[in-house]
């Protein structure tokens, strides 16, 4: 059920879970003021409790208010980049946010994020609890009919159209020294370089069973189908093909292109409705072709898809 920006300052103000738009993907939003939405959001998810979600607000004086100290460079960090698509995990008072949010963890992840509508609607209703709005595990949701298809079409979706980027915020904490990235996003890690004077080192997965980013434990991004990559394959087994535009490949296969290998901002706005697509048409399994460049958002790319191809 498509809603206006007054009826979703109603709703989450009377403890309603609420889909809303952002410049990454849709996001499942709860007020941080009310426990039993936040909850609600874990159930609608099937979101494991050790998964813990991002606090959006629309001021950085609202995090300051939540954080302990802190780190260096994050003045620089957060007039440079926000609004937009960049979490900053920070180490938080725990008494002001619950432990259900944080999953247990010291700290919290924060946003500011660029679209407007969701900046008018953060200023009503102070700051918001929003995962992605998907069913855990799937692909994330870049536009309305997305967020329908996981919760069906009774659910209220503030509609802001869709998403601009296509890929989730990037995800930095401060560790010893040193700024890192846990998340790899919409913010390609060079794009720090010249606010840090480093780029940030990414450390995505770590042998640790706690691992730094807890949402690397979890299967992500996957549709039903099973996605083969490399010259090895035997592609006439399967009926679907991922590539590019520019590229020709075997004519009696079903050809979802992701865009241009000239454009990445045009893959990564159309990744999450082509493997979602592969559902739609009820596919079994899909080449990928991965043959494209590995610098910038290209590297997001890449690693979004591979986790997609995960077995569980
Ligand atoms: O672009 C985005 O970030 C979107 C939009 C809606 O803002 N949100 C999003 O949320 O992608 P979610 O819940 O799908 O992913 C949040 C990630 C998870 O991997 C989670 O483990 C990690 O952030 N995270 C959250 N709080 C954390 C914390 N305190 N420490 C480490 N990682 C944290
Ligand atoms: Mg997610």
């Amino acid at each position: 059920m498509r809603i206006h920006l007054d009826e979703a300052i109603q709703l989450l103000n009377d403890a309603h879970v609420v889909a809303v738009p952002t410049e990454t993907v849709y996001g499942l939003a709860a007020s941080l003021r009310h426990l039993s939405a936040i909850e609600q959001i874990y159930s609608l998810k099937g979101r494991p409790r050790a998964n813990p979600m991002i606090v959006h607000v629309n001021h950085v004086d609202r995090i300051k208010s939540f954080s302990l100290e802190l780190p260096p460079q994050f003045n620089e960090l957060a007039l440079a980049f926000w609004p937009g698509p960049m979490t900053l995990i920070l180490p938080v008072n725990t008494s002001l946010i619950p432990s259900l949010v944080r999953s247990d963890l010291p700290t919290v992840g924060f946003r500011i994020p660029k679209h407007a509508v969701t900046l008018a609607l953060l200023k009503e209703t102070g700051p918001l609890v929003m995962p992605s709005a998907n069913l855990s595990g799937k692909p994330s949701a870049t536009s309305p009919e997305h967020v329908e298809e996981d919760f069906g079409l009774n659910f209220p979706v503030l509609d802001g159209g869709n998403c601009e980027k296509g890929l989730e915020s990037t995800i930095l904490c401060y560790q010893k020294d040193r700024w890192v990235i846990l998340r790899l996003g919409s913010l390609e890690p060079a794009a720090f370089l010249s606010v840090l004077g480093y780029e940030p080192e990414v450390i995505l997965k770590t042998d640790s069973s706690k691992p730094l980013c807890p949402g690397q434990l979890f299967r992500h991004y996957a549709p039903k189908a099973k996605l083969l990559f490399g010259d090895s394959i035997d592609i006439s087994e399967v009926s679907f093909i991922i590539g590019f535009k520019e590229r020709i490949y075997p004519k009696e296969k079903r050809i979802i292109h992701l865009g241009s290998l000239l454009n990445p901002n045009e893959v990564a706005e159309n990744l999450y409705k082509v493997l979602r697509q592969l559902d739609q048409e009820k596919a079994q399994a899909a080449w990928v072709d991965m043959d494209f460049p590995s610098d910038g958002l290209w590297q997001t790319i890449r690693e979004r898809l591979t986790r997609a191809s995960e077995i569980k």
